[in-house]
Formats: structure tokens, C-alpha cells, sequence
């Protein structure tokens, strides 16, 4: 890190040498390089291996999080895709905490837990007086993302006539309030999650191709937990480090119960995992959670 301005004033030199094409790669190179330097994330606390505050050692997150440092400086949409409970949500906190739009705010939005007829308002704002019910103008969370990042969980829910009006915010950045005539410019960051295959959803006419190639620009596939035995041990630790700092019950594991939870499926991944690990801590004797206490083992 040192050296980091004399390397960066060595590799300028040299591409002032270079003619046009090569220039630019260089450039490019030296961005990249000069971003990794920046970008080397501390491990997560308490020594537990990972990057991000996530949790992970396997392959299969290592490249995650090589994917990760790669889009965090940029404004490109990300889908990030994964069964339940693999971590979609703590990524796209990832992408906000960790990127240049993290002094902005982070608005996540749920599309399946809102109403279809609500979502746009939800969404968009409303003005006073365009529904029944709507007393007064309210900012949607578009704008409210304004400077940061817009989070769309669950994107695959969202009904076709709001994909529609979703991609013309994408495309033309701009806010329109349900029942108003103006239009504001907002400079959001999308990221969306699903846990869908949005592509199947794509032929059987339930997801607008168009909207789906706007918001995976960059798709972030997160392992299943199953797929990535090597992560269990240290991820089983960190949960019940952090059920301890929460107040929550904790205990400590024991090799063979270790071992037990290694070969299990985890239908539920890491949240499955943290909630078996809360129960079997509750129950354990002596601080120690045995292959006796666990519950979920016996499903593999
Ligand atoms: N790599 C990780 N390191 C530490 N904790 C993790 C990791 N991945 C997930 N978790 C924890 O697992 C739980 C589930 O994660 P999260 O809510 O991000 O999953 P999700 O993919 O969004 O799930 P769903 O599809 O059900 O919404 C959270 O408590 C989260 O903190
Ligand atoms: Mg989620």
C-alpha cells in the first residue's frame, strides 16, 4: 500500500509510451488494480474468515466475493439470486455499506409483501387526493433511495404491469407520482434478489425479458449452503458469537456435533442453520450443544 503512488506514477509513465488501444488498457488495468488495493476487506470480526461481514471461506464464496469487489464501485445493477437464506439481502447491504453510496441511504423494498394495487404508490409516491385514502403527497421509496441504493426483494413477484413501470424508472430515471402530472430525476443504485428462476419465469410469460436483462446487468448466484460444507463450521460459530451478542443463547459445539451439522442438507441454508443452532443452544447442558441436541441432522 506503501507504494501505491509510485507504482500508480511508473505504470502512467509507461502509457504515455503507448499508442491509443493499449493506452486504454492499461488504464483500465491500473483501475483495477488500484480498486483491489482499495478494496481488500478486512475479515469480518472476531477473526472469523470472510469478506464484507460475510461469512465464507469455500470457493464458491471466495468467488462471490471477488464478484463482489468488482461491482461495488460501480452503479451496475446487480441481481443477486439464491435459494432462501443463503445471504441475498445481507449482499445487497454489502453493495451499499461498502460502495461510495454508503453515506446515502438504503431502501429495501419487499415486492411480495406489498399489495399489487399499492405497489406503485408504494413505490413512486402519490399525490394528495389520487386514491381514496391518499390525504396527502408522499414520497415513494424511489426517492427516497435518492443518492443511494433501491433494494427490490423478492423482484420475481412483482406483477407484470408494474415491471412495466418499473422499467421505465429504469430506463429514464425518473419518479412519477400515482395521480401527478411532474416528474423528478432520482440517482438510485438497483439491486434486486430472487430466489425464482426468473428466466423459467421469462418463457412462461410471467417476467418481462427487457426488465430482466436492466436488472441483471450482473448476476450474483450465492451458493446453496449444502454446496459449500467448508463454510458451515466457521458460519455455525460466528451465529453463535453473534446469538451471544445479542443476548441470545449460546453454547459451544462439539466436534462430532461439527461434524453432524456439516452433513446436513440445510433446505433452509444459513437461516435454518442460525435457528437450529438457537434452539440447540437453548436446550444444550453444560454450554455444549452435542449431536443429541440437534434436531435437523437426522433430515439428511
Ligand atoms: N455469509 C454469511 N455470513 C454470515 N451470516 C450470513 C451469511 N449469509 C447469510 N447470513 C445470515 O443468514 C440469515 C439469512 O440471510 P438473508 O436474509 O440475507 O438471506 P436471503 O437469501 O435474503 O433469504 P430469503 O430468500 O429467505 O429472503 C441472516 O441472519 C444473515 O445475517
Ligand atoms: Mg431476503
Amino acid at each position: 500500500m506503501d507504494r501505491l503512488p509510485e507504482q500508480l506514477r511508473e505504470l502512467l509513465d509507461q502509457a504515455d509510451l503507448l499508442p491509443g488501444p493499449e493506452r486504454r488498457e492499461l488504464a483500465l488495468l491500473m483501475r483495477g488494480w488500484a480498486d483491489a488495493q482499495s478494496e481488500a476487506e478486512p475479515a469480518p470480526e472476531g477473526g472469523f474468515p470472510g469478506q464484507f461481514g460475510m461469512i465464507g471461506q469455500s470457493p464458491a464464496m471466495e468467488q462471490v466475493f471477488a464478484l463482489l469487489a468488482r461491482v461495488l464501485h460501480t452503479d451496475v445493477p446487480v441481481l443477486v439470486t439464491g435459494e432462501t437464506g443463503t445471504g441475498k439481502e445481507l449482499i445487497a447491504s454489502a453493495l451499499h455499506k461498502h460502495g461510495p453510496r454508503r453515506k446515502g441511504p438504503l431502501v429495501a423494498v419487499n415486492c411480495a409483501a406489498i399489495p399489487a394495487t399499492l405497489l406503485e404508490a408504494e413505490l413512486f409516491g402519490h399525490v394528495k387526493g389520487s386514491f381514496t385514502g391518499a390525504h396527502k403527497d408522499r414520497q415513494g421509496y424511489a426517492e427516497a433511495a435518492d443518492g443511494g441504493t433501491l433494494f427490490l426483494d423478492e423482484i420475481g413477484e412483482m406483477p407484470m404491469e408494474m415491471q412495466a413501470k418499473l422499467l421505465r424508472f429504469l430506463q429514464e430515471g425518473e419518479v412519477r407520482p400515482v395521480g401527478g402530472n411532474s416528474v423528478k430525476h432520482v440517482d438510485v443504485r438497483v439491486v434486486a434478489a430472487t430466489n425464482r428462476a426468473l428466466e423459467q419465469q421469462i418463457k412462461a410469460g410471467a417476467f418481462r425479458e427487457d426488465l430482466y436483462y436492466r436488472l441483471a446487468v450482473l448476476t450474483l448466484s450465492l451458493p446453496a449452503l449444502r454446496e459449500r460444507p467448508e463454510d458451515i463450521e466457521p458460519l455455525a460459530k460466528f451465529l453463535l458469537h453473534r446469538n451471544e451478542t445479542e443476548g441470545l443463547p449460546t453454547a459451544k459445539l462439539s466436534e462430532e456435533a461439527i461434524e453432524a451439522l456439516r452433513g446436513s442438507p440445510w433446505p433452509g441454508n444459513i437461516r435454518q442453520l442460525q435457528n437450529e443452532l438457537t434452539r440447540a443452544a437453548a436446550f444444550a447442558r453444560d454450554g455444549r450443544i452435542e449431536v443429541a441436541d440437534l434436531e435437523l441432522v437426522s433430515a439428511s
